[in-house]
């Protein structure tokens, strides 16, 4: 019989547009990344240990919400920045999930992955959308609502290739649970609706091929609102300056803001440049290509 090491990797993933208002039911648009996290299980004597190259002391206890208390060791290798807007919960958890159904020598359905997911969601977030999981489980570009009977979860099938620069503007001040439980306080149902209704649009646009100039301006208009309801910073703003001046069609911040990162939705033609002004000017970053 074999008694492992069982393994299971996930993505990271990017919020397109939709952060927050899809807390309120609005939908939002995210698409996996090609960055990953592993977790492997080793059959061992004691209580359940963890072994990570992450710094998060929520790491354990969440993942005690799926993983057996005692007679494993938990090892996670992470490719994404904790905290950072980058999905590393999300993908902590499906790949935990993953590594789980391997001990049993199965695979995980989507089902099982999104709702058994949302445990280790909660631990760290309270009461997440549910976004980052589904995508994260899934891969590809996604629509995703949270409705009262439950998740709409649509793969959109994009006629142009995405050619995003990512920067990362460091480790947010505040978690993502007090960032929407701000945004809740503020009363911001106007403007979380005025996103909903940018991402019905940009929907539009990317699954008719429609012109990528205006993507990059719903993209702008998008931030505008993050701003308006409190969630970008100086920081941000500036990472959303440069990308833009550097030759980006419209740039904005990307998951629950106070920091981490930014993206520019530039051509192929224009990325190499962009990314080289964004490290020039001091930015950590990476350029992905979302189809
Ligand atoms: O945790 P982040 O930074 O990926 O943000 C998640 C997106 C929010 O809409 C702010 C929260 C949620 O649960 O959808």
């Amino acid at each position: 019989m074999t008694t492992g090491p069982f393994a299971g990797q996930a993505p990271g993933k990017l919020i397109l547009c939709g952060e927050h208002a899809v807390v309120e039911g609005h939908a939002a648009i995210a698409a996996a990344l090609p960055r990953f996290t592993t977790v492997t299980l080793l059959e061992r004597p004691g209580p359940t240990s963890l072994s990570s190259d992450l710094r998060d002391e929520r790491l354990l206890p969440a993942l005690l919400t799926v993983v057996p208390r005692s007679g494993l060791e938990i090892e996670v290798h992470s490719e994404l920045p904790v905290g950072c807007g980058l999905g590393s919960s999300a993908a902590l958890a499906i790949a935990t999930l993953r590594a789980l159904a391997a001990r049993e020598g199965r695979e995980a359905s989507f089902a099982e992955l999104y709702e058994r997911g949302f445990l280790i969601e909660r631990a760290f977030h309270g009461n997440p959308s549910g976004v980052d999981h589904a995508v994260s489980a899934l891969g590809g570009l996604v629509r995703y609502r949270r409705t009262d009977s439950g998740p709409e979860i649509t793969p959109l099938h994009i006629v142009e290739p995405l050619t995003l620069v990512v920067v990362n503007t460091g480790t947010p001040a505040f978690t993502t649970a007090q960032m929407v439980e701000r945004v809740r306080l503020r009363g911001s149902s106007r403007e979380l609706a005025a996103i909903g209704a940018l991402v019905s649009e940009i929907t539009e646009v990317l699954t008719t091929g429609g012109d990528q100039h205006r993507l990059g301006a719903l993209l702008d208009q998008n931030h505008c609102w993050l701003q308006r309801i409190g969630v970008s910073t100086p920081e941000l703003d500036r990472a959303c300056a440069i990308l833009r001046s550097a030759g980006s069609l419209g740039a904005k911040l990307a998951g629950a803001g106070g920091g981490g990162v930014a993206f520019g939705l530039c051509t192929p033609g224009s990325a190499p440049g962009v990314h080289a002004e964004a490290t020039a000017a001091g930015l950590a970053a990476f350029t992905v290509i979302i189809r």
